[in-house]
Order: C-alpha cells, then structure tokens, then sequence
C-alpha cells in the first residue's frame, strides 16, 4: 500500500520505534527490500536520491515500477516513496510522477530562503497528500556529489523549520553519510536531546544509519529519531555477495552468469541487511 509517510511516523515516534528508509538503485533493491517489509511486517520507506532517479530513466519510471510492485507482489504493510535531499527542482518532478514523499534539503540555504522554500513545498505536498521532510544543518560526507561536512544543527532554526508544518525534520547531529571514518567523534546526543525538546512531537530522521552503533541507535531512538536512512550499508552487503559469487566462479558454472542467477546472492545479502535494520530499529509487526 503506497501511502504518505506521515502516519507511520506519527506512530514510530508515539511508540518509540522508528522506520527505516532504505534508497532503492534498481529492480533489485525494490523487491528485496518490499518483500523483506512484508514478510517482518514493517512499514517501510524507499528513498530515492536524485541521481538514483536520474539512473532509474526518470522519478516517473521509479513511481510506476514501485506501484506496480506494490500491486504485483501484494504488498500490504504501509510503503512510502520518499525523495531523499531533494533540490526544489527535484521535489516539484516528484510530485508530478506520483511519489507520497518528498524531502527538500534547504540546508545549504540561509536560514530565511530554507524557511521560504520549504513553506512553499510544504503547501504543494500537502496539497498532494504527500508527506514532507526538511532539513537543518547539513548531514557530512558525501550523497551523489553533495558534500556536507557533518555539522549539528542549530535547535532554534530546527524549531522555526518544524513550525511551518513539516512532517518529519533531518536534523545534522554529527552524523554522516558513507562510512564514518576511524576518528568520528560519534552522534551529538545533546544536540538531539535539544533538538527535541523544542520540537516536541515532530518525527526526527538520522540520515547516515550505515555504521552507526547499535546502543547509539537505540539512544538517539529513544531520544526521538523515528526514522532511519540506511544506503550505504546495502550498497556494501550486495557488493560483498556479489564479489563472492564471483570470486568463487559461480558465473562461470552452467547458467550461472544468467542475470537473475548473478544477481541472486546480492538481492538475498540485501534482504538481510533490511531485515536486520527494521529489528534494530524495532519496527518489525507495527505494520
Ligand atoms: P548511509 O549511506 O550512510 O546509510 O546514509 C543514507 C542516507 O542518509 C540517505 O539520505
């Protein structure tokens, strides 16, 4: 069922659970991660960066392949279709090609054009039924060429962006995207906890769950994140099965360079990884 994410996250944050977002590249990361959300029955988010748009042939190929899995696959738990760091430009095709979820990622504006342009696209997205996400303080390392340098973000802008009506709100607290190098002095939880504080009952999201340690998960859970976006981490378990297969000389057995026979060990390592995400974050049977 492709709905906005608005609801699922009310209830992650109500429930102190969150809800992960996994960024989908192709076919194979659809499937596998819609049929790992069924089978725990889990609400699931599927990002979609700009260049995994671009990659995809268009947000409209990747809007209809998703509603058609949903429909084929019968996919019944909740599924939203989520514009990960969307420019301006990104979030109005979005809303065209029929995704239920956007984010604008305003942080590299001054405060007050962020503030300008995220009202702007909060009306739009509601208007549409859509749910949308905004960002303060940009998230570090490197996302299809955006380069953040992982700073925390101010509480106050956090509330004045909150307040224009958002539904869920990035907030950088030292996180990064990619993997965290040897020296990364860990998630702000004071941030955080500040954060929250002045924006009450609005769902935050940790960008750059890939390699974050478990018990700092579970803090800054319980310090109100509801939602999770993990890409890397998948991007990694399908590289390293796929190399695997490889490496052992599967392609070169039978049929085994068949697409769908290749493919098969990185789709499985893909499944695990989200399995083993949505129990961490403890969204298995929330659906
Ligand atoms: P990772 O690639 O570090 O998991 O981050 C994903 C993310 O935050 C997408 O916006």
């Amino acid at each position: 069922m492709l709905v906005s994410a608005k609801e699922m996250l009310d209830k992650a944050k109500a429930g102190h659970y969150a809800v992960g977002q996994f960024n989908i590249n192709n076919l194979e990361w659809t499937k596998a991660i819609l049929l790992t959300a069924q089978e725990q029955n889990s609400p699931v988010i599927l990002g979609v960066s700009e260049g995994a748009g671009k990659y995809m042939t268009g947000f409209k190929t990747v809007a209809d392949m998703v509603k058609a899995m949903i429909d084929e696959l019968n996919i019944t738990v909740p599924v939203a279709l989520h514009l990960d760091h969307g420019s301006y430009d990104g979030c109005m095709k979005c809303i065209e090609a029929g995704f239920s979820s956007i984010m604008f990622d305003g942080s590299h504006y001054p405060i007050d054009e962020n503030v300008a342009k995220t009202t702007e696209l909060v009306k739009l997205a509601h208007d549409n039924n859509m749910s949308i996400e905004a960002e303060v303080g940009s998230i570090g390392g490197e996302e299809d060429g955006v380069v953040g340098k992982g700073e925390c973000a101010d509480p106050q802008e956090c509330k004045s962006i909150a307040d224009l009506g958002i539904d869920m709100l990035a907030a950088g607290i030292g996180n990064i995207h990619g993997k965290y190098p040897a020296n990364w002095e860990g998630l702000s939880f004071e941030t955080l906890d500040a954060i929250q504080q002045l924006t009450g009952e609005m769902p935050l999201v940790l960008h750059g769950g890939t390699g974050i340690p478990e018990d700092m998960i579970k803090k800054a859970i319980s310090l109100g994140v509801a939602k999770i976006n993990v890409n890397t981490e998948c991007q990694l378990s399908f590289a390293d099965a796929t190399r695997k297969y490889i490496e052992a000389g599967k392609d070169l057995e039978g049929k085994g360079f068949d697409p769908r026979k290749l493919l098969s060990p990185g789709f499985e390592a893909i499944k695990a990884t989200v399995k083993e995400k949505m129990e961490l974050f403890g969204s298995v049977n929330k659906a």
